[in-house]
């Protein structure tokens, strides 16, 4: 598939997206995020890809936000169908896909770069990057569902101080509030990620995906999480994963996954 605005890489089971529109810090336009969909959905339909890491070209930015000259001009209608379409299209889709995706923070994380990152499985940063919801400096609040997920991550107090103040914070900082798993250098943030990448790897695909959906049932309304993870954790059993895995256990051998 040829993209304008990101690029896709595939080395064996690993894939990893890059956001390049450096010129715009890597800003999500409207372009961009129905890319971003149309890669995250044909890896996710790819059977040799076991976990996506997601980074932004250059140094200075992993997205600097949504784009905003895009909906500077909006009215109250197309504000919301913003927001919803958005949110379907790329942030509540890449949060429930069975594949596990890693943010690699690599510099601003702002607005609509922040809410991408934390609707991500999980997130490492490297120690330059500043992330932030400025969004009520420009009068508006965040839309791609940064205040569901940033008080999920950092507690309600400290996003409530995030929102309201449109502040910036250190990649240590985020570090220190849950934001982001690890901190490291810009030079080791991708080695890093494909090191919990390759970690991940090891393990049954099959199972991990119960596992993120039972872990997202835990914020989802009307759900209740424990029912799921029952039922998921039933559903282990008829696996040919699960056979393998505790028949090479069993056997003192490394279990060879097929992810069925
Ligand atoms: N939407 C559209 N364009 C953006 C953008 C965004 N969210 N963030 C940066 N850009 C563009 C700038 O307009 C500029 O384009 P230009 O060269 O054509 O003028 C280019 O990216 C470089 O940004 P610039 O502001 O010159 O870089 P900087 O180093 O001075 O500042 C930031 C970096 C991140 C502090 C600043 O770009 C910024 O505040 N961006 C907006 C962040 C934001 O509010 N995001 C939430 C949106 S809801």
């Amino acid at each position: 598939m040829n993209f304008e605005n990101i690029l896709v890489n595939k080395t064996a089971a690993l894939a990893q997206i890059t956001i390049n529109r450096p010129k715009k810090l890597n800003a999500l336009n409207k372009a961009t995020i129905e890319e971003l969909h149309h890669a995250f959905d044909a890896l996710e339909s790819d059977e040799n890809i076991k976990a996506i890491i997601i980074t932004g070209s250059g140094e200075k930015a992993f997205v600097a936000g949504a784009d905003i000259s895009e909906f500077a001009n909006f009215s109250v209608e197309e504000g919301s169908t913003l927001a919803r379409a958005g949110q379907e299209m790329l942030f509540d889709f890449v949060e429930n896909l069975a594949t596990p995706v890693i943010a690699a923070i690599n510099g601003f994380a702002l607005g609509g770069g922040l809410e991408l990152a934390m609707a991500c499985h999980f997130r490492i940063a490297a120690d330059t990057a500043k992330m932030g919801l400025p969004e009520v400096s420009l009068g508006v609040i965040p839309g791609y569902g940064g205040t569901q997920r940033l008080p999920q991550l950092v507690g309600k107090g400290k996003a409530m101080e995030m929102i309201m103040t449109a502040g910036m914070i250190s990649a240590d900082d985020a570090k220190d509030c849950g934001l982001v798993n690890h901190v490291t250098t810009q030079e080791e943030l991708l080695p890093l990620a494909e090191k919990i990448a390759s970690k991940i790897l090891r393990n049954s695909p099959v199972a991990i995906s119960a596992a993120i959906v039972a872990i997202n049932a835990n914020f989802k309304d009307g759900v209740n999480g424990f029912n799921t993870e029952i039922e998921a954790f039933g559903a282990s059993f008829g696996t040919q994963d699960f056979k393998e895995g505790t028949t090479a256990f069993l056997e003192k051998r490394k279990p060879n996954f097929s992810g069925n």
